[in-house]
């Protein structure tokens, strides 16, 4: 029997809705939740995923603002912008898009966030305090991922967990979310040796390394949960994840589909943090 689909879509609209009567009570106490996007340059994906943030806000009653700076704005000129949106009490949270232009440090930008405002979860008192299991804000992307468990109620509690990825964005903080839930955790590399040793002992394999369909049938465990955090395009203009859908799908127990999965999620925890920026700053 093919696996089950985790949609991603379906889980999304519930949790939008919510989200969006939300921001409605919210609004009425006085506090409208509202959302800063900064985008630098032109990169094109980078736009439609901002064009998808925006539209998302707007059907969730959050305001938002974009702000699309020129691709050769300076360093100075763009901190200079965070800090009057770190200042700004009807922008609750800020999220500059990535990746930068190559003239600007990302570390530092993202550093220059408000703690308070920094509802991608990127600046490191915020990571540091998802470490220490008292998160302010969890990065969207895990944060979905974590949801997309949930809806399914599958018990992470003593199940093995395996991502494949260890960035900042989302193999270290799914990481530390999944081993907070209780799950005993490996992190693979770039550099991991024997690749299929460690997906095939998992009960839940997160993915999300940027390479097309790396993850074959023959890798997975019969019966896992896979989470798909790749959003590749390929040469004939269709989109694939990291895994390879069409075998793992009669390995897997469970599946997100690419597009469709994570993706949607990833933009629907943007809300609900953006919500709960909103929330403290009203309290
Ligand atoms: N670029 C790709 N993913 C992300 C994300 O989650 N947040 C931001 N700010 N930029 C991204």
């Amino acid at each position: 029997m093919p696996a089950k689909i985790i949609d991603g879509n379906a889980l999304s609209k519930q949790l939008r809705t919510e989200i969006a009567t939300n921001s409605a009570i919210l609004t009425a106490k006085g506090t409208k939740p509202g959302l800063a996007v900064v985008l630098v340059g032109s990169n094109h994906a980078s736009q439609i995923y901002v064009r998808n943030k925006i539209k998302a806000c707007h059907d969730a009653n959050i305001y938002s603002e974009l702000i699309n700076l020129d691709e050769n704005t300076s360093q100075v000129d763009l901190l200079r912008i965070i800090h009057e949106l770190n200042e700004n009490p009807s922008i609750h949270g800020i999220l500059v898009q990535l990746p930068l232009p190559a003239h600007i440090d990302s570390y530092s930008v993202l550093e220059s966030i408000s703690p308070n405002k920094d509802v991608d979860g990127f600046h490191v008192a915020n990571a540091g305090a998802l470490m220490t299991g008292k998160p302010l804000f969890i990065p969207c992307t895990p944060y979905g991922c974590m949801k997309m468990l949930e809806s399914i109620e599958y018990p992470i509690r003593g199940a093995r967990a395996v991502i494949v990825g260890a960035s900042n964005i989302v193999g270290k903080p799914m990481a530390m979310l999944l081993l907070q839930a209780g799950a005993t955790v490996t992190i693979c590399n770039s550099k991991t040796k024997d690749l299929s040793a460690h997906t095939k002992e998992a009960d839940i394999l997160v993915v999300a390394t940027g390479k097309p369909k790396m993850i074959l049938g023959q890798m997975v465990k019969p019966g896992a949960v896979v989470i798909d955090v790749g959003i590749n395009r390929l040469p004939d203009g269709k989109l694939c994840g990291d895994v390879d859908y069409d075998e793992v799908k009669y390995v897997a127990g469970w599946i997100t589909p690419v597009p469709g999965g994570v993706g949607p999620m990833t933009i629907t925890m943007l809300l609900q943090n953006t919500l709960e920026a909103a929330e403290h700053f009203h309290q």
